[in-house]
Order: C-alpha cells, then sequence, then structure tokens
C-alpha cells in the first residue's frame, strides 16, 4: 500500500534588463532576465512549492526567506533540492513534475530537455518523470505584456508503506 500527495505550486517574477533569464537552473540568452532575491528561477520556485505543498511542509519563503542573506543571487537548484530532502525524511520519493512556463518571449521549446534534465537531477528523478511546458499569455496582461513571468506546477509524491487506508480493516468474509 501506498500514499499518493499532490502538491500545487505558482510563482511570478518580473522582468528587467541585465538579469539572467534561469528556468529550471537553465540559462537562456535573452535581453531580459527574472528579477529577484535569489537568481529568480520562477520555475524552480513553482516546483520546489509543489513539492513542499505535497508533503504539507510550508511554503519556500518560510525555508528560504529573501531577508536571509545566504540565499541572495542563490541558485534556486538548492532550494528544490533541500524541499526534495525535507520530503524524503518524510518518507514520500516523487513520482512525477508536471509544470508550465507562461512568458512571451523568447521560445523556450529548444531549451526544453535542457531543463528537464537539471530538474531531474535535481528532483532524483529520472527525466521521464520531469515535464516542462510553455505557453505565451497571447500579449494580454504583465505576462502578455513582456513584464513578467510566471509557471506553475504539479507534484505526485507517492509514500511507501503507509496510508490513512494502510491500518483500515479489510473486507469482511460473511
Ligand atoms: O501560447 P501558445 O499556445 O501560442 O504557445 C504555442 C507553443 O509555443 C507552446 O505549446 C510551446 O511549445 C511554444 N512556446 C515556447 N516558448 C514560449 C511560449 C510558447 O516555446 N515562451
Ligand atoms: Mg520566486
Amino acid at each position: 500500500m501506498s500514499e499518493i500527495r499532490t502538491g500545487l505550486g505558482w510563482d511570478v517574477h518580473r522582468l528587467a534588463a541585465g538579469r539572467p533569464l534561469v528556468l529550471g537552473g537553465v540559462t537562456a540568452p535573452f535581453e531580459f532576465g527574472l528579477e529577484g532575491h535569489s537568481d529568480a528561477d520562477v520555475l524552480t520556485h513553482a516546483i520546489t512549492d509543489a513539492v513542499l505543498g505535497a508533503a504539507a511542509l510550508g511554503d519556500i519563503g518560510m525555508h528560504f526567506p529573501d531577508s536571509d542573506p545566504q540565499w541572495k543571487a542563490c541558485d534556486s537548484l538548492v532550494f528544490l533540492r533541500r524541499a526534495v530532502e525535507l520530503a524524503a525524511e518524510q518518507g514520500y520519493r516523487i513520482v512525477n513534475v508536471d509544470s508550465t512556463v507562461v512568458l512571451e518571449r523568447p521560445k523556450l521549446k529548444d531549451f526544453r530537455d535542457a531543463i528537464r534534465e537539471r530538474l531531474a537531477e535535481a528532483l532524483g528523478v529520472e527525466k521521464d518523470r520531469v515535464s516542462v511546458k510553455f505557453k505565451t499569455a497571447e500579449k494580454m496582461g504583465p505576462v502578455g505584456e513582456g513584464r513578467s513571468a510566471e509557471a506553475q506546477a504539479v507534484v505526485t509524491l507517492q509514500k511507501l508503506g503507509t496510508g490513512p487506508w494502510h491500518n483500515a480493516p479489510g473486507p469482511t468474509s460473511s
């Protein structure tokens, strides 16, 4: 028997000149990048929150407050690895991750494989368990106007050997 848990993550960061565009640990060449205390990797932040959410371990700001100078300009994969470690301490392993980055420009599909590889390595799973999708916002709103980027993620965790039904009485024979 194994317990299955689902977690949801969402994040948004502004785009600004003079910043690198880091998504899933991969830097995509572009005239603008994401603004934030860490490397502002919006995709990795959403996935980190989804991992924490599935294990009910709070959120990214609770574990890595942006008031803490140790996280300044930090590689966000550090946050993701730590979240996976915290979930593992509760007995959870990653089943799969699905995610969407919403960014008007540049086209990101050529970076998909590199991003999946980096994320899979940080998550400690095979690449085929990590999905990354890209969407524009059809020129609408702050994302569509090229002022920000958003990311959404869903993570499924599995806890082996436990579950609310684990100790439940089995079917009774009459
Ligand atoms: O947003 P839209 O539906 O027009 O996106 C069409 C396709 O373009 C997506 O499915 C994705 O493959 C690609 N895309 C991309 N990089 C973006 C946005 C979309 O590669 N920043
Ligand atoms: Mg963030």
